[in-house]
């Protein structure tokens, strides 16, 4: 690493912006953030504005650079994935994005399935057709909004949006793009095939880069509205699951981490591209070129313990976890199946719904509060259960996201999975391994692992309880076959509120 610098990231989430600054020795010198809503106009969709993550961008970059001695080197982008920016011929946002947690596409999924084939899809992609995904947006428009599918020009994944306002460039990165299924996951490029099939014009798309390709500069009129130097350097950048997974070094394989935040990600490194026979888990490009990643997928981790605060009109997050903390594990014959909103890992099933299952009457809001972190818990061990089967090595556990300030969440997660379960220090989320991605399209870094060569582990380690770990054998097992038992009867009720 070389030379003096500054780099910053910014992350287009779900709840809201974030941008950081971060020095070449990765200590984190400013940071701001700003949210914005989510809009769910019906049951099972979700959407959001483009031009608020703009205006939210604009806001925490202006924040972040005020409070820079220095210029900084360059800045990289991360964002939530697979959500659809629809543009017109004169690049205006044509309606609301779709985003990455819609569950509106179940008819077009089985569409793209039948037009490509379910075994050609997945040998392309790595991945079958998943409801959350862009292709099936694009269908999707088509079929119900005709009139805007007329005026399509351009399609955008929401970080590319934002780099569309501050560098005037279409372009995206290989593991973003990962998330659309429409890139051939070998060639790290879109597939003409796919393309062809679902009759999306190929112009519509960016050009695809590798995560610390440079791949624009910021414009003048960007540089007024944000206050960034005309010109500064951009990174292509990742997914925010590949921009996390940078920022907590999971850049080599045996590497694993494991997130909530709304959603729970178990995420490992992967030199070739490994792909789960039904599709099970997400096969998608690192951002570390020429390499790729697993991803196995809760949709509501976090999103889980958030709606059972509200439940719990409001209690903080540190109340619950001391309420949690008082029942033992295993809640005493209680198991909390975690799919608000569907599920992806190992289900894909979008007609998934939560459960509780075993309740009686010893059972008090201390068992309902553990059991739901527990059930959140159960639902990462599928995911890594499933990277175990097909071989992926598993050599470290690191726990990420905001889950992971919870001292007993940690402990969980060591205790279900049998396994220590380490952290980094200065955990900074997406927009950390975005800054790092900078780095190396700035210079200042030789590479993704150079640039990773500033994180350091926490010295904290959790781990597993032998004793607790053979209880929730049990319990896990009760929780995989609560779902087998309960799916049809999820579908009906799921069918019936829909209708
Ligand atoms: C990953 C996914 C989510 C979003 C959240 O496939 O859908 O983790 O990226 O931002």
């Amino acid at each position: 690493m070389s030379g003096p610098g500054l780099l910053i990231g910014l992350d287009v989430g779900t709840s809201g912006a974030r941008a950081v600054a971060v020095d070449l020795l990765g200590n984190v010198v400013a940071s701001a953030s700003a949210p914005y809503p989510l809009s769910v106009p019906r049951p099972g969709w979700t959407e959001q504005d483009p031009q608020q993550w703009w205006s939210a961008s604009q806001d925490v970059l202006k924040r972040v650079v005020l409070q820079l001695s220095d210029p900084p080197l360059a800045l990289g982008l991360t964002g939530q994935m697979h959500g659809s920016v629809f543009l017109d011929g004169s690049d205006h946002v044509i309606r609301p994005a779709l985003l990455w947690s819609d569950q509106r596409t179940e008819s077009q999924c089985r569409t793209i399935t039948e037009k490509v084939g379910a075994a050609r899809l997945i040998e392309i992609t790595g991945n079958p057709a998943i409801t959350g995904f862009q292709a099936p947006k694009v269908l999707w428009l088509g079929e119900h909004e005709p009139g805007s599918y007329a005026r399509v020009r351009h399609l955008l994944l929401p970080k590319d949006y934002i780099r569309l306002r501050l560098t005037g460039e279409f372009a995206t990165d290989a593991s973003d793009a990962s998330g659309t299924l429409l890139l051939d996951l070998n060639r790290r490029q879109w597939s003409d095939e796919i393309l062809a099939a679902l009759e999306i014009p190929r112009a519509w798309l960016p050009e695809v880069f590798e995560g610390p390709d440079l791949s624009g500069r910021i414009t003048p009129a960007a540089a007024s509205a944000t206050g960034l130097p005309t010109g500064l350097a951009v990174a292509a950048g990742a997914g925010d699951n590949a921009a996390a997974a940078v920022g907590n070094g999971i850049v080599r394989e045996g590497l694993v981490s494991s997130s909530i935040g709304t959603s729970g990600v178990v995420f490992a490194d992967s030199a070739t591209p490994r792909i789960e026979p039904r599709g099970r888990l997400h096969a998608f490009c690192h951002a570390t070129p020429g390499r790729y990643h697993l991803m196995g997928v809760t949709l509501s981790a976090g999103g889980s313990l958030r709606w059972w605060r509200e439940a719990m009109d409001g209690q903080d997050y540190e109340v619950l976890s001391s309420l949690a903390a008082r029942a033992p594990a295993g809640c005493e014959g209680l198991v909390f199946l975690p799919y608000l909103t569907g599920e992806r890992t190992p289900h894909l099933d979008p007609r998934a719904r939560g459960a509780f299952v075993g309740l009686n009457l010893r059972h008090t809001q201390a068992h309902l509060t553990r059991a739901v972190m527990e059930g959140v818990v159960y639902s990462l061990k599928d995911s890594l259960d499933l990277m175990e089967e097909i071989g992926v090595p598993v050599t470290e556990i690191r726990a990420t996201g905001g889950g992971s300030h919870s001292l007993l969440w940690r402990q969980m997660q060591a205790d279900v999975f049998g396994r220590p379960v380490h952290r980094v220090d200065n955990e900074e989320g997406p927009a950390f391994g975005a800054a790092l991605l900078a780095g190396v399209a700035g210079g200042a870094y030789a590479d993704v692992p150079e640039a990773c060569s500033v994180i350091r582990l926490h010295r904290g380690v959790e781990a597993p309880d032998a004793e607790r770990h053979r209880v929730y054998q049990g319990y896990h097992a009760a929780y995989v076959e609560a779902y087998k038992t309960l799916a049809p009867l999820m579908h009906t009720l799921a069918d019936l509120s829909a209708s």
